[in-house]
């Protein structure tokens, strides 16, 4: 065969160098159509989520049409030439068809459109072949390397935090055990409890659930860095917004404060999401046509607007004001809860109608790490609340103070034999320093307008659900 193009190649540059040659392209059969005269097949190669529609003489190719069915795949060799029909810039005339793997049309489940994101999460060995998961994964691969380009451009070191850990950084227990003891038969100590000293790694251990510790000891002493990696939790949340295995961007900076902790939060979003819509463009155009009408103008407002800066005592305000007018809420609202998302929905897209950044949160309801404000009570955390979303990215200016630091931890009842590490930093060369972790699922939600965050990493895993 000729010199093999990928689609996204024939159909994004000038190729009219290439009109009247033969070349050759591969891929997988969406359709095939025609009579018997003509026989048109698109092919995707998942370059790009447009086909190459082929042009094929039915009395020429009887044989190998005969194979060729939705979802096979097959290399065709051929004249490229100016498409007739409209729809698409160029085609091929088909003089040679190799088909590499049939596609038993009684058992390939991927037959017709319109399948349901539950059926489809049912063959997720195969959705990736869709239009949908098309789009979804070229944009997070372009998301992911916005990230990076984002750090790299601003002097941010990748800096990479262990996935198997003793701390658990935010406290909740939510943590999966890492172990290669005998489960049914576990070695015991004196009082018969299961004896982790004689574990892999001589102690109890767990997968992570935030690189932020790790993370905050590259930040004083590189200055700025960045994680970019799989966390953890085994939290029994079975929403439409959790994952137990998501990715997490953390980055940890020396010497930034809280206003210029929640400046670069807005300015990272604002990148991405700004990113997504100048790289891209197709995949985002088939989506809002077919998952969400409302996508591309709600990334442009996002973009074009500044986000909102609300210490959580008024916005607690602000949502008693709302009950005391009639507003219906099902969890109750007063100074001191954990907000739940139809209160962050509330103010995001009722009450102001654009992102807010939520700071200065009741210690209580925060992890122990974050800076203490004055008034004794709040602390100097922030989250940034996103339309449809709730909660996207989590962080806050990290108590540097080594007195007050301890004194929380031993409130919390946090094993100081997991922490002493964490301590050092505070007990040599403390710095002010403060970060933040965005979920990238959160973020692809965001930019792909999908509904359920099990639909935009390939392979989910949440309760009860660990396939493929
Ligand atoms: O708010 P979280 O728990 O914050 C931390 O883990 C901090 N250590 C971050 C830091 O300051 N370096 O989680 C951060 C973000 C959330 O805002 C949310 O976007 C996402 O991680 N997230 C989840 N995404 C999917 N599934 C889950 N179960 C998630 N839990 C948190
Ligand atoms: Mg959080």
């Amino acid at each position: 065969m000729t010199k093999r193009f990928e689609i996204a190649y024939l159909l994004k540059n000038d190729v009219s160098a290439l009109l009247g040659t033969n070349i050759t392209v591969k891929g997988w059969v969406r359709t095939k159509r025609g009579n018997k005269n003509v026989a048109f097949i698109a092919i995707n190669d998942g370059s790009i989520i447009h086909n190459i529609q082929v042009v094929a003489d039915p009395a020429k190719f009887e044989e190998e049409l005969r194979h060729i069915t939705t979802g096979a795949c097959i290399g065709v060799e051929g004249k490229l030439v100016e498409s007739q029909g409209s729809g698409q810039a160029v085609e091929i005339q088909a003089e040679k068809i190799v088909v590499y793997g049939e596609a038993d049309p009684d058992s390939y489940p991927l037959q017709k459109k319109g399948h349901s994101m539950e059926f489809l999460r049912e063959i997720g060995h195969l959705r990736l072949r869709t239009n949908t998961f098309g789009a979804v994964m070229r944009m997070r691969h372009e998301m992911a390397y916005a990230i990076h380009t984002f750090f790299h451009e601003r002097g941010f070191f990748y800096f990479h935090t262990p996935l198997i850990t003793a701390s658990d950084c935010e406290g909740a227990g939510e943590m999966f055990h890492v172990s290669t003891l005998d489960p049914e038969n576990p070695p015991r100590d004196k009082e018969g409890k299961i004896d982790w000293e004689q574990d892999f790694f001589g102690k109890f251990t767990a997968l992570t659930v935030s690189g932020q510790l790790e993370g905050e000891l590259g930040a004083t002493a590189l200055g700025k860095i960045y994680t970019f990696g799989p966390t953890f939790r085994a939290e029994n949340s079975n929403t439409p917004r959790h994952l137990a295995e998501f990715w997490m961007i953390e980055p940890e900076m020396a010497f930034y404060d809280l206003d210029s902790l929640t400046q670069l939060e807005e300015e990272f979003i604002k990148y991405l999401v700004r990113w997504a819509l100048d790289h891209c463009k197709d995949d985002l155009e088939f989506l809002n046509k077919m998952i969400d009408p409302g996508l591309i103008e709600r990334l442009k407002s996002v973009v074009d607007t500044d986000f909102v800066r609300l210490p959580y005592t008024e916005g607690i305000k602000i949502l008693e004001e709302a009950v005391a007018k009639g507003h219906k809420f099902e969890f109750p609202v007063s100074w001191g809860v954990d907000l739940a998302s139809e209160h962050e929905r509330y103010l995001v897209e009722h009450h102001f109608k654009k992102p807010v950044i939520m700071v200065d949160y009741p210690k209580e309801i925060k992890a122990f790490y974050m800076k203490q404000n004055d008034d004794g009570r709040t602390v100097q955390g922030t989250d940034v609340l996103f339309p449809q979303i709730g909660e996207i990215i989590g962080g806050s200016v990290r108590e540097e103070s080594y007195d007050k630091l301890l004194t929380r931890i031993n409130e919390l009842n946090i094993p100081m034999k997991d922490m002493w590490w964490y301590l050092d930093t505070r007990r040599y060369g403390s710095c002010p320093h403060a970060g933040f972790g965005l979920g990238f699922e959160r973020l692809m939600l965001f930019v792909t307008g999908m509904a359920n965050i099990r639909d935009v990493i390939p392979f989910p895993r949440t309760p009860g659900n660990a396939n493929f």
